[in-house]
């Protein structure tokens, strides 16, 4: 397997910067006792913690990419709230959500959205990691596949054909989000496999083999393991267990046992 794990901790409306200083810290410690090896950790803060977090990564040299969970797809102007993709790179950030089912339901990004974001993202230099998944009504309706072609279409059209290495994807399954429910591993395996045939008909299979395919949704310590074990599954991106440097550090060390 070639392709580097990436274990992605979203935390989401959590942690002020003071907050961060201490979750970040600890981690970083922890993570300095693991052999990481072909593993990669990325945490996604809230915007106000971005250059607290950065000046720690950095001055401590911890081996944890910056991310962000969202940004506009503007590139500036009078867009109030709004964060632009210059403002994080100059940060350093390296992945970019684009798409998380919170945002496509909370704050009603549509999939044309999804794609412009997705593009403003990689032509900045950065990583879009980019968040797809059926609700359970669709799910019930055996629409998993279609809901997550359509979205991945929608997500990669326009993109250059060169952009494997600049996209992520997270399969997260809206049902399995928060709800302590997360999908099985077979099911994980499924979604991934479908996900990365979608990729291959856009990008091509060289490229769709390069891209790595996250699982999210209730991911905790007990089942990283076997989540990870699918094929195609690269990596975790964990919401409510992210926000412990002790639990995440534990799943990263489940990783380590299956990438290190
Ligand atoms: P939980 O791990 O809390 O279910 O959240 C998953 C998620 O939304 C990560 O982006």
């Amino acid at each position: 397997m070639s392709r580097t794990a990436l274990i992605a901790g979203n935390w989401k409306l959590h942690k002020d910067h003071q907050e961060a200083i201490h979750l970040v810290s600890d981690l970083g410690l922890r993570l300095k006792q693991l052999e990481l090896g072909a593993v990669e950790v990325a945490v996604h803060p809230p915007f106000t913690d971005l250059r607290t977090v950065q000046s720690i990564v950095e001055g401590d040299k911890l081996p944890i990419s910056l991310g962000a969970q969202h940004v506009s797809h503007h590139e500036k102007g009078a867009f109030t709230g709004e964060v632009s993709v210059a403002m994080l790179a100059k940060l350093q950030t390296r992945y970019v959500l684009v798409g998380h089912s919170e945002r496509r339901t909370l704050f009603a990004m549509d999939d044309a959205t999804v794609q412009a974001t997705a593009k403003a993202v990689i032509q900045a230099g950065m990583v879009a990691v980019i968040c797809v998944g059926e609700s359970a009504e669709e799910r019930e309706a055996g629409q998993t596949n279609d809901v997550l072609s359509r979205q991945v279409l929608a997500a990669l059209s326009g993109l250059p054909n060169n952009a494997a290495d600049a996209i992520v994807l997270a399969y997260e399954p809206v049902w399995a989000i928060g709800s302590g429910a997360a999908a099985t591993a077979e099911d994980a395996q499924l979604a991934a496999n479908h996900l990365r045939g979608v990729v291959a008909s856009v990008l091509g299979t060289a490229s769709a083999n390069e891209v790595r395919v996250l699982y999210g949704g209730s991911v905790q310590p007990g089942n990283t393991e076997e989540l990870l074990r699918g094929e195609d599954v690269d990596g975790v991106l964990v919401g409510g267990a992210s926000l412990d440097a002790a639990t995440f550090s534990e799943i990263v060390a489940a990783a380590v046992r299956c990438y290190g």
